[in-house]
C-alpha cells in the first residue's frame, strides 16, 4: 500500500496529546494542506486561529465567559470542565468559516470546505507522526461563540482540532465492511 492511502486509513484521533507539539515550519506545511480542500469557486471560506503556549489560557477564559453568560443549569462542575478543557493538548486550532454572498455556492457549501480543511490538517499532522481530535461540544455552532473569539458576527466555529504528540496506547481501528455502506450502479 502507498504511503498517502496508509496515512489515511490508519489515522486515528487521540485522546491523550502531549508536548512536543509541531514546530512552526511543520505547521507551515499543515496550514498550506489545509488551505488545499475542495472550494467550490475559491471563495476561501477557511481560515484558522492557532492556539498554544498562553493563548491556551486566554481560550480557556473566552470559554469560561461564554458558559457564564449562556449556558443554562451551569454549575461549579461543569465550570471547571470548560476551564480545563483547553488545556488538554500542547495545540488547538480553531477551524473558522467565514461564508462568502454567492450565487451559486451556498452557506452549507462554504461550511463542508472548512470540515474538509479540518481533515487535511488531522491527515498532514498524522503523517508527522503528530496526533489530533475534532471537538465540538458546547463551543462551535452557535451565533454567539464568535464574540468571545474575537470573530466577526459572520464567521462560524466549524471545530478545535486539539494536537499535540500522542501517548499512551493508540485506540483500535474498527474494521467496517464496505458492502454495507456501498451501492453500485452499474446498468
Ligand atoms: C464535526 C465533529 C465534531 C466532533 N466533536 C467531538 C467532541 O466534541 N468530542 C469528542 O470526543 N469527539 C468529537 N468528535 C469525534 C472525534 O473527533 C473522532 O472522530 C472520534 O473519536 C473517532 O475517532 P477516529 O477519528 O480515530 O475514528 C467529533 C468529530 C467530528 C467530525
Amino acid at each position: 500500500m502507498n504511503d498517502a492511502l496508509n496515512n489515511i486509513l490508519y489515522r486515528n484521533s487521540h485522546r491523550s496529546l502531549t508536548e512536543p507539539a509541531p514546530t512552526e515550519k511543520e505547521m507551515g506545511l499543515v496550514f498550506q494542506a489545509a488551505l488545499r480542500a475542495p472550494d467550490h469557486a475559491w471563495l476561501r471560506p477557511s481560515s484558522f486561529i492557532e492556539i498554544q503556549g498562553d493563548g491556551l489560557k486566554k481560550l480557556s477564559n473566552a470559554f469560561v465567559s461564554y458558559a457564564k453568560e449562556n449556558i443554562k443549569d451551569l454549575d461549579e462542575e461543569k465550570l471547571k470542565k470548560y476551564e480545563q478543557s483547553p488545556f488538554r493538548a500542547p495545540m488547538i486550532v480553531v477551524l473558522v468559516c467565514t461564508p462568502k454572498e454567492h450565487a451559486m455556492v451556498p452557506e452549507v457549501e462554504q461550511i463542508m470546505s472548512t470540515a474538509t480543511a479540518g481533515q487535511n490538517i488531522l491527515l498532514a499532522l498524522n503523517s508527522m507522526g503528530y496526533g489530533g481530535i475534532w471537538r465540538t461540544g458546547a463551543f462551535s455552532f452557535n451565533e454567539k461563540i464568535g464574540r468571545y473569539l474575537e470573530l466577526d458576527h459572520d464567521q462560524k466555529v466549524v471545530g478545535y482540532l486539539y494536537i499535540g504528540t500522542p501517548e499512551g496506547k493508540a485506540k483500535k481501528i474498527p474494521e467496517l465492511n464496505i458492502l454495507d455502506f456501498v451501492t453500485k450502479w452499474e446498468s
